[in-house]
């Protein structure tokens, strides 16, 4: 059967764990200081990787993804901060566009955000897979609230409400994190399908360092729940 190659990236070890552990037939390779494993993951030809943190990171990783395996679709998984006073912790968040936050060449007349010479700076995500993840995430935790939006990311962890409240404002995205900007832009670039799901640790204000660290793991459970219900849909 010909089936869909999928990438699985997470920028943490914690963000991954529970689904290399579930992978079958697996084949672990090291490239650029991460571990790419290949194998079966809930009946999808899949490859799981912690890229490290950051867009640098993200952006090598998701690379290696499409130039190494080849990848039809790459998923990014893990967990932000919320941006909206609706979207409360353990919510999910599922992207239809990403933008990088920190993207600053306004020193040119650029608009914050945008990225000169580049034909666009909001990366669409692949909205039919949108659409599968908000009905998987809605079979898989039925008790939390799924929203879908902009992502924004930066290399930055927003730990600061005027700094939330301006990103909120001039960007309008519903949640901040690290990576998927970056994911996104490299998979615009290879002509890659690409999704972000993120579930909310924290609300990206003054208690965020603190928050996060109550939070990250129950967050975490929430996309792990969303990611194995959604593969075998795929
Ligand atoms: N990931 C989780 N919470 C975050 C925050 N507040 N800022 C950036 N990345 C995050």
């Amino acid at each position: 059967m010909d089936q869909k190659r999928i990438g699985i990236i997470g920028a943490m070890e914690e963000e991954v764990a529970r689904l290399k552990e579930r992978m079958t037939d697996s084949k672990t390779e090291s490239r650029a200081g991460m571990e790419f494993i290949r194998g079966t993951l809930c009946g999808r030809d899949a490859v799981v990787v912690r890229s490290g943190i950051g867009k640098v990171n993200a952006a090598v990783c998701a690379q290696i993804l499409c130039d190494v395996y080849q990848v039809d679709l790459i998923i990014n998984t893990g967990i932000a901060g919320s941006l909206n006073a609706e979207i409360e912790i353990g919510d999910i968040v599922i992207s239809t566009e990403t933008l990088q936050h920190d993207m600053d060449a306004t020193g040119f007349g650029y608009e914050p955000g945008i990225i000169p010479r580049m034909d666009t700076s909001v990366f669409p995500a692949d909205l039919r897979l949108a659409a599968l993840a908000a009905e998987a995430c809605a079979k898989a935790n039925p008790d939390i609230r799924v929203f879908s939006g902009r992502i924004v990311s930066g290399d930055q962890f927003i730990s600061d409400k005027n700094k939330k409240e301006r990103l909120a404002k001039q960007f309008q995205g519903l949640c901040v994190e690290m990576e998927g900007g970056a994911i996104a832009q490299a998979a615009y670039l290879n002509q890659v399908p690409y999704l972000v799901l993120r579930a909310i640790s924290d609300k990206a204000d003054d208690s965020a360092s603190m928050s996060y660290e109550t939070f990250e793991a129950m967050a975490i459970r929430h996309t792990i729940r969303l990611m194995t219900e959604l593969l075998p849909m795929l």
